[in-house]
């Protein structure tokens, strides 16, 4: 096998110029899931860039741990800071302390427990609007569901419903243009193509509307128990109100990094759902005791003990976030490789999660390999990554996800419209590529009369 550096393996395979570009494109995931096999640090060669690809566990948590060393950077992370601003998501370690400490509050579990009362009205909303024998495009109306849900949660105001619906409608360019300027070369970027107008268009359209919203909470001296209000009322250790930038970037930072995660991991867990009918009839089971017909709420979480492994092992087979990258800040010894600084490193919570050596039967959509009696590698399932920079809307994500699952499943019986599997679509998520379900509804036991 050929090394570069000690301890660091080339990825077999690259062609003279574009490197390993084509299979990565062509089948990405195929092409990850074989680089473990080569080693525990493979380098891989897109174009002229490379990057070291992290392919053990422990690895992955060294590198998540020492966020000094291990920065945030390479190109995603760039297109994500010239796209939304200097956020929570992109910020180097020099400015996350701070970052973070000023948006923490608002994922705290008694915010989280108010947020779900808007989950629930979403809910309720998305699972009314189905009939009988309906063909349903689950990707589009659950990407609708998670970003009406993650808006409303950010700005609860009368005022902002149109950024709301702004939002919703440009965020999809906006994914799309921030990935694709991270895997094109620069030049391509700047070309007037219909592409980058459109993303541009998106971009700005977001950003006016996101500032107009900012001044009109501003102008009224209300708090609307919502993410923006708690913004503006934070003060720094100083006891300086935060600019309209960084309030702008974070508002950003949060609608991209958690809309479409959530809206994907939703739709997999449908998908899964349709293929595995005694799975979805046992969490039916659970739903109909804990919910009977009601929409489920907070207070029901206990009870969807199912359902949260269900979205945890989708999580698992599809992690949205399935390639994500560091660079070092300085030289690093990482296993007993020396890595020079300005390095990129990547890992891919796929990968590890796809690895049999840290995941037995890989493949396998078992929701009970997370009984609390099972045993797990450490470290072996990341689908929020770690450390640090770990998400920080994980909470939030599987609250969301949990109870809007429940509520799906205890009225509606989901079945595949098309039996090949759905198309994988990686771009900055893991999606699928456009997924239709047919809903039956659930039928109901008649009420005892007395
Ligand atoms: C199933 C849904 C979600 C998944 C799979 C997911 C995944 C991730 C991952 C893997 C990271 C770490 C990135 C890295 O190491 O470079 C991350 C960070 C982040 N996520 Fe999420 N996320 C989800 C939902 C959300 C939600 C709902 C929000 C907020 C509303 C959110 C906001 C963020 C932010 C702000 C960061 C950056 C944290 C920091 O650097 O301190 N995410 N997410």
């Amino acid at each position: 096998m050929a090394m570069d550096h000690e301890g660091i393996t080339q990825a077999p395979g690259a062609l003279p110029i574009v490197g390993h570009l084509v299979p990565l494109l062509r089948d990405p995931l195929h092409f990850l899931k074989t680089l473990g096999s080569h080693g525990d640090l493979v380098q891989i060669r897109l174009g002229p860039q490379t990057a070291v690809v992290v392919c053990r566990p422990e690895l992955v948590q060294e590198v998540l741990l020492h966020d000094r060393v291990y920065d945030k950077g390479g190109p995603i992370i760039e297109r994500i800071g010239n796209a939304l601003g200097e956020g929570l998501a992109s910020c180097p370690h020099s400015a996350h302390r701070r970052q973070r400490r000023t948006l923490q509050p608002a994922f705290s579990r008694s915010c989280l427990h108010e947020y779900a009362a808007i989950m629930t009205e979403q809910i309720e909303t998305l699972t009314t609007g189905w009939s009988e024998g309906q063909t349903v495009d689950v990707a589009t109306q659950l990407y609708t569901f998670a970003s009406g849900t993650i808006a409303r949660t950010l700005f609860t105001a009368k005022a902002a419903e149109p950024a709301i619906d702004t939002v919703k409608e440009c965020l999809p360019d906006i994914f799309r243009g921030i990935y694709q300027q991270a895997v094109l070369p620069p030049w391509l970027n700047r070309l007037p193509l219909p592409s980058n107008l459109r993303y541009k268009r998106a971009r700005n359209r977001a950003w006016a509307e996101v500032s107009k919203t900012i001044s009109l909470y501003r102008q009224d001296d209300e708090t609307h128990g919502d993410v923006l209000s708690m913004l503006l009322k934070t003060r720094d250790d100083a006891g300086g109100a935060l600019g309209d930038a960084e309030i702008h970037a974070q508002i950003m930072t949060l609608l991209v990094a958690g809309i479409e995660s959530t809206a994907v991991a939703l739709t997999w867990a449908a998908h899964l759902l349709c293929q595995y009918p005694d799975i979805q009839e046992r969490l039916r089971t659970e739903t109909t005791k804990a919910l009977g017909t009601r929409t489920a709420t907070w207070d029901d979480l206990p009870q969807l003990d199912l359902a949260r492994r269900v979205i945890t092992e989708t999580l698992r087979l599809y992690p949205p976030g399935w390639i994500l990258t560091r660079t070092t800040a300085t030289e690093a010894r990482l296993a007993n490789a020396v890595i020079p600084p300005e390095t990129t490193l990547v890992y891919s919570p796929y990968l590890i999660h796809h690895d049999e050596r840290f995941n037995p039967r890989p493949g396998s959509f078992d929701p009970d390999r997370w009984l609390p009696e099972e045993q797990h590698m450490r470290g072996a399932f990341i689908p929020f990554g770690g450390g640090a920079r770990k998400c920080i809307g994980d909470n939030y994500a599987m609250t969301l996800a949990t109870l809007a699952l429940a509520t799906i499943v205890t009225r509606w019986r989901l079945s595949p419209v098309d039996s090949r599997p759905p198309k994988v679509e990686p771009r900055m998520t893991l999606a699928p590529h456009d997924l239709h379900v047919r809903v039956e509804c659930v039928e109901r036991e008649p009420a005892q009369s007395s």
